[in-house]
């Protein structure tokens, strides 16, 4: 599974987005480190705070699937019903369930659909997070 291939499986995901609020349509593809994709959407909420992120869609799906191990994910937004124009990074609240079930050299795919893919770890996009082995000080 290439970078690319991940990403066209986010952009796949995406039109599975149910946005009546934001109008913005955001897909993820999850790899598992045993080549396995679980893909996600965003779910929108008329009470706004129950909204799930793309990301978390995918990463929830997989665990509860009994996946632990994770690999890379691939990430695409943007208005939806309208090609994808700009990168779409993770929420805060996606990067902390990232840091929940994965390594801090995890890969994590970003690009506007043109082809093109930009790779961030989740050490750089959260750094000096808090994780389980805190608790174990
Ligand atoms: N959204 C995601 O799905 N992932 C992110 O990382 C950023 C935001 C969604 C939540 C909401 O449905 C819409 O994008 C606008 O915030």
């Amino acid at each position: 599974m290439t970078p690319l291939e991940l990403v066209n499986l986010a952009i796949e995901a995406r039109e599975h987005a149910y946005i009546p609020y934001s109008g913005f349509a955001v897909g993820a593809a999850l790899l598992t480190k045993d080549g396995k994709v679980y893909q996600g959407c965003n779910i929108e909420n008329s009470a706004f705070g129950p909204t799930n992120c793309a990301e978390r869609t995918a990463f929830f799906t997989a665990v509860y699937k009994g996946e632990r191990d994770f690999e890379a994910i691939a990430i695409v937004g943007g208005k939806g019903g309208e090609p994808i124009s700009e990168l779409c990074a993770p929420c805060g609240v996606c990067r902390q369930v990232m840091a929940e079930f994965c390594e801090s050299d995890f890969k994590i795919y970003l690009s506007k659909g043109d082809g093109v893919v930009v790779t961030k770890t989740l050490a750089e996009l959260l750094p000096l997070s808090f994780t389980k082995a805190d608790l174990e000080h």
